[in-house]
C-alpha cells in the first residue's frame, strides 16, 4: 500500500500521471450517474470522480462519510469553465477503488466542526482530529518544536528530562498529588515546573539545559491554562538578564520564520512592570495597538468632584463615542475589576457633555490638552489605589480593544518583555510578604540591601516575562545562586531556616556546593501555539485536553476507582456530599 504523495503535496507537474492516494472520505455526492468523491488526508482535499462504467464504480459505490480508502486515478486538471486558480483546479478520475475500512455515521458532520458544541468534539476528539483546522494547529506545534530543537542543539543546549514524581515545587498553583504504594502514607507531587531540578543541572555543570517538559497545575481553569500543559523550558550558567533575553529573541524569531514565514522585527520592545501596569493596566499588556491611559491625578486633586479629589491615582482612557449601553457594559467590567465605578465625559465641541461633566467645568481645557481626546470621543476614568484603578481601567481597555476589533489595526503579533516585577507582594489575606514568581528569582544586585526593611516592597527581581498579543506566553529570572541571598529571601516571605530546610533542604544544601550564576525561562508552549494559531482556547492546540471543568469526556478521566486499589496505597475514602 504505497501512496504517491499526500494530497497537498500534488502539484501541476503530477497532471496526467496516475496516482495512488489514501484516506478518508470526506464527502460523496452522486451526480448523473457518477459518483463525486473528496477524500481527505492531513495535508488537504481532493475530489475524485468515478465514472460508471468505470471498474472502480462498485467499490466507490459502497463508500460514505469517513470509510477509508485508497484510490488510484489520473489527477487532472478540472474542465476550464470549473477552474478557479489553486490545488482545487485539479481532480482525480478514478481507475480503482479499494475500501481499506468503513466507518459508523460520526455522531457530528466534521465540516460543521466549528458549531459543535465542544464537549461532543472533546468526547469524540479523534474524530474532531481529523478535520483539517485541528491537524493545521497540530501540524504547526510539531514544526514548532522541530524548529526550537534545532535551534537550540545549534546554541549548544542540552535536552535533559527531569522526573514526574517528585516533590511540590513553587508556582503558585496546587499540587497534584500521587500516593506512594511502596510508601504507606506518603506522596509526590506532579511537578508544577521542572524549577529547582533545571538549577540542579546548572549546579551539575551541564550549562546549558532545555525540555519540553510537561507541568501540572491544580488551578481554576481557563482559556488559555490547562491542569497539564507544556513548557519549554530553558536553564543558562554564566549569564545575566541581557544573555537570556537576546537568546530567546533569536528563538522566538526562530519559530516564526520556520512556521509561520513571519518575520518579527528583533530586538522586541521592553517595558518594567510599573509601566506597564500604569500605562496600559496589565503586566502582559496587549500593544497591538495604543490607547495609553493618561495620568490625571492632579488635575482633580482638591477639586470639585469629590471621588476624584483625594483619589491617590485617576487614569483616563480616550475611547471612540460609545453609546450608553457600551458604557454601561465598560463600567460592568471595571467593577469586576475592583473598580468602585467608571466615570466618563463626552467631549462636545469645547466642553464635556454627560457622566461627570456637571463637575468639571475647571478642568474641561486641560483634560483635552493632557487627554487628546478628539470631538465626539469618550473619556473613561478609573480612580482609586494605584492597582485597583489601573487594573480596572486595564480591562476596560480590553473591553474597548474587543468591541471596536482594536487589534486588528496593528501588526498580527506583537512580542514584548515584561522586566523588573517585583520581588515580593504584599498579600492582604494572610498579612504575610510572598514571592511573586517562585523564591529562587534573583533581586536587583542595587536592591538588596532592603530585604527585612519596610521598604522590601520596593525591591526589583531580575525577573521577565514574554508577552504576545496579551498573552504571557514566557516568564523567567536570573536565579539566587548565593545561599545568604536565599536565606534572606526566604526570611523576608517568612519561612524559618526549619521551615525552609523542610521543604527545599536538599536544594539548599546543593547551593552551598559551588553554584554558577544562572538563569532562565519557561515559554507556555500550548500558550504560544494558541496565539500563532489564532485559536480561541487552549484546548484547540492540545490533542486531548481537559475541558474547563478538568475533565477528560473521551477519557473518562478522572474516575472513581477500585477499592482494591485504593486499599493497595492505603487510602480511605470519606464520603462527602
Ligand atoms: P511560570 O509559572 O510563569 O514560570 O510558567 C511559565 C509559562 O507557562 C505558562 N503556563 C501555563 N500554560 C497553560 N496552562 C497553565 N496552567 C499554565 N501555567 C503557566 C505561561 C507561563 O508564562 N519555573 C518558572 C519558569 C522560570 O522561572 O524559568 C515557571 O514555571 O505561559
Amino acid at each position: 500500500m504505497k501512496r504517491t504523495a499526500y494530497i497537498g503535496q500534488l502539484t501541476p507537474t503530477h497532471a496526467g500521471q496516475t496516482v495512488t492516494l489514501q484516506g478518508w472520505v470526506n464527502r460523496r455526492r452522486d451526480l448523473g450517474g457518477l459518483i463525486f468523491l473528496e477524500l481527505r488526508d492531513r495535508s488537504g482535499l481532493v475530489q475524485v470522480q468515478v465514472e460508471p462504467d468505470s471498474l472502480a464504480f462498485a467499490q466507490a459505490d459502497q463508500l460514505r462519510a469517513e470509510y477509508v480508502a485508497e484510490i488510484e486515478g489520473v489527477y487532472q486538471a478540472r474542465p476550464e469553465a470549473q477552474r478557479k486558480g489553486g490545488s482545487a483546479d485539479y481532480e482525480v478520475i478514478a481507475g480503482r477503488v479499494r475500501v481499506l475500512n468503513t466507518a459508523k455515521t460520526p455522531p457530528f458532520e466534521l465540516d460543521r466542526g466549528d458549531s459543535v458544541a465542544e464537549d461532543i468534539r472533546l468526547k469524540y476528539r479523534y474524530l474532531d482530529l481529523r478535520r483539517p483546522e485541528m491537524q493545521r494547529h497540530l501540524l504547526l506545534r510539531s514544526a514548532a518544536v522541530a524548529a526550537i530543537t534545532s535551534f537550540l542543539a545549534g546554541e549548544g543546549f542540552v535536552q535533559v528530562e527531569t522526573p514526574m514524581l517528585t516533590k511540590s515545587t513553587p508556582e503558585g498553583a496546587r499540587d497534584f498529588l500521587v500516593p506512594s504504594r511502596l510508601n504507606p502514607g506518603e506522596f509526590y507531587a506532579l511537578p508544577q515546573s521542572p524549577q529547582l531540578f533545571k538549577q540542579l543541572l546548572m549546579i551539575s555543570g551541564m550549562d546549558r539545559y532545555y525540555q519540553l517538559a510537561r507541568c501540572f497545575r491544580d488551578e481554576d481553569l481557563r482559556a488559555d491554562r490547562q491542569p497539564d500543559f507544556t513548557q519549554l523550558d530553558m536553564e543558562l550558567s554564566f549569564v545575566d538578564q541581557e544573555d537570556v533575553l537576546e537568546l530567546n529573541e533569536r528563538l522566538m524569531a526562530h519559530v516564526f520564520r520556520e512556521t509561520l514565514g513571519v518575520e518579527l522585527s528583533l530586538p522586541f520592545p521592553r517595558m518594567t512592570y510599573h509601566d506597564a501596569m500604569d500605562q496600559y493596566g496589565s503586566d502582559k499588556p496587549d500593544l497591538r495597538f495604543d490607547l495609553v491611559f493618561h495620568d490625571v491625578t492632579d488635575l482633580f486633586r482638591g477639586g470639585e468632584f469629590k471621588a476624584f479629589a483625594d483619589a491617590p491615582c485617576v487614569k483616563a482612557l480616550v475611547a471612540p463615542e460609545l453609546t450608553r449601553k457600551q458604557i454601561d457594559e465598560l463600567e460592568r467590567v471595571a467593577k469586576q475589576n475592583g473598580a468602585r465605578g467608571l466615570a466618563w465625559l463626552k467631549r462636545d465641541g469645547m466642553a464635556f457633555t454627560g457622566g461627570i461633566s456637571k463637575f468639571v467645568s475647571e478642568q474641561a481645557d486641560a483634560l483635552m490638552t493632557a487627554t487628546g481626546v478628539p470631538e465626539g470621543g469618550t473619556l473613561l476614568f478609573s480612580a482609586g489605589p494605584w492597582k485597583t484603578a489601573v487594573s480596572a481601567l486595564g480591562a476596560v481597555r480590553l473591553a474597548l480593544r474587543d468591541l471596536f476589533d482594536l487589534a486588528a489595526t496593528g501588526s498580527a503579533y506583537h512580542v514584548s518583555w515584561v522586566t523588573d516585577f517585583p520581588q515580593l507582594e504584599f498579600d492582604e489575606d494572610s498579612n504575610t510578604w510572598t514571592y511573586m514568581h517562585h523564591p529562587f528569582t534573583a533581586p536587583h544586585p542595587d536592591d538588596v540591601a532592603l530585604f527585612g526593611t519596610e521598604r522590601q516592597g520596593e525591591i526589583r527581581a531580575q525577573a521577565y516575562d514574554l508577552v504576545l498579543n496579551g498573552f504571557e506566553v514566557g516568564g523567567g529570572s536570573i536565579r539566587i545562586h548565593d545561599p545568604v541571598v536565599q536565606g534572606q529571601m526566604f526570611q523576608a516571605i517568612g519561612f524559618t531556616p526549619q521551615q525552609a530546610q523542610e521543604k527545599f533542604g536538599f536544594f539548599l544544601d546543593a547551593l552551598t556546593y559551588g553554584t554558577p550564576p544562572h538563569g532562565g525561562i519557561a515559554w507556555g508552549f500550548d500558550r504560544l501555539i494558541m496565539v500563532m494559531t489564532g485559536a480561541s482556547s487552549i484546548r484547540e492546540v492540545i490533542a486531548f485536553p481537559k475541558n474547563n471543568r478538568g475533565v477528560d469526556l473521551m477519557a473518562e478521566a478522572p474516575s472513581p476507582v477500585e477499592r482494591s486499589q485504593l486499599a493497595d496505597i492505603g487510602l480511605h475514602l470519606i464520603e462527602t456530599d
